[in-house]
């Protein structure tokens, strides 16, 4: 018995911020920002809308397609950057505003990779048996941490919130094979200063293009699986040149990318549940097929897991 995913739900806010509006608040070009990253446009909550609200509104539409109760839940994991308040934690207004009262609730903090460590967490509680519903959500509100003064960090991010369930599929399916790393020694190439983000992009975009490739490919060989098994890379969207990196490392077709970022962003710990959700309503995913997904972020963190869909 492995651990699957059972259902996906997602959330974008309904404001679109596209990089002609990025020209009118600092010294950018849409040819600029498409050419460097693939972004054509991002979406951005409102004032009244907190990383919470986008949590609650994914997991309701997760809940709803697994067709279980928010009482069936028996753990909640948050991956976020971006909480609401320091503590309690977003799991725990989760929780509350689920009425999910039979379980235990916490956050991950592991940036962009924040997603995988969250299944890769909930895939231990649910094959020892401990565990055998799991709300993992990957949710931001960067928009609040971003400083729309500085064209190197601005152009960058998006909000949204993704929500898987999880637990216990038969057949061979479910989660192959996983890969977690961190790197704390880089902490300050990402991270968190004041109200706002710090990047060093060039080494962040270097270390991105060498780890993205080398966790796919590791967690590819872990599974017993090869290259071409791959159905579909789901690759954090951060850059598009760093994708096109990953992409050519696993020697993959164009179409076996799964791309959101032209239209959320990086979206940091919420992008890959994001363009999982997205690739279900584009019927990318079928039965029984070979996916692969792989974040990296501040921390520096990585994390890869082999899935069979
Ligand atoms: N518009 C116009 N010019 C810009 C902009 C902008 N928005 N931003 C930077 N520039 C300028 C720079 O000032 C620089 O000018 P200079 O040469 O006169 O100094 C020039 O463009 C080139 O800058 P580079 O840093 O070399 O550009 P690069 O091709 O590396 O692209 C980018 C920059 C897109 C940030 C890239 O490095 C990248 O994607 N890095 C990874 C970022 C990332 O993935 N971060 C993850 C964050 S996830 C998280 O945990 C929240």
């Amino acid at each position: 018995m492995n651990a699957g995913i059972l259902s996906m739900g997602k959330y974008v806010p309904e404001k679109v911020l596209t990089n002609l509006d990025l020209e009118g608040m600092v010294d950018t070009s849409d040819e600029w920002i498409r050419t460097r990253t693939g972004i054509e446009e991002r979406r951005v909550a409102a004032d009244d809308v907190n990383t919470s609200d986008m949590a609650y509104f994914a997991s309701v539409e997760a809940i709803e397609k697994a067709q279980i109760n928010a009482e069936d839940i028996d753990l909640i994991l948050v991956a976020t950057v971006t909480p609401d308040m320091p503590f309690p934690s977003v799991a725990c207004l989760l929780q509350a505003r689920l009425g999910a009262k039979n379980a235990a609730a916490m956050d991950i903090s592991a940036a962009c990779a924040g997603f995988i460590y969250g299944l890769v967490t909930a895939k231990q509680y649910i094959e020892n048996k401990v565990y055998q519903t799991i709300l993992i959500v990957g949710v931001e509100k960067l928009s609040k941490i971003t400083n729309w003064q500085d064209r190197n960090t601005a152009v960058l991010f998006g909000d949204g919130a993704g929500a898987a369930i999880m637990g216990p599929v038969s057949d061979g399916k479910g989660i192959l094979s996983f890969e977690l790393g961190a790197d704390g020694t880089k902490a300050k190439e990402l991270y968190q200063e004041g109200p706002h983000i710090m990047m060093n992009g060039r080494e962040v975009f270097k270390f991105a293009v060498r780890q993205m490739g080398e966790s796919a490919v590791n967690v590819v060989e872990k599974a017993g699986l090869k290259k071409e098994d791959i159905h579909l890379l789901v690759p954090h969207q951060a850059n598009i040149r760093i994708m096109e990196a990953s992409r050519l490392r696993l020697e993959l077709p164009e179409d076996k990318v799964m791309k959101t970022v032209h239209k959320y962003g990086n979206t940091s710990s919420s992008s890959i549940p994001l363009a999982l959700a997205d690739a279900i309503e584009e019927d990318k995913m079928k039965d029984g097929d070979i996916i692969v997904c792989v974040g990296f972020g501040g921390g520096l963190t990585w994390g890869a897991v082999a899935i069979r869909w």
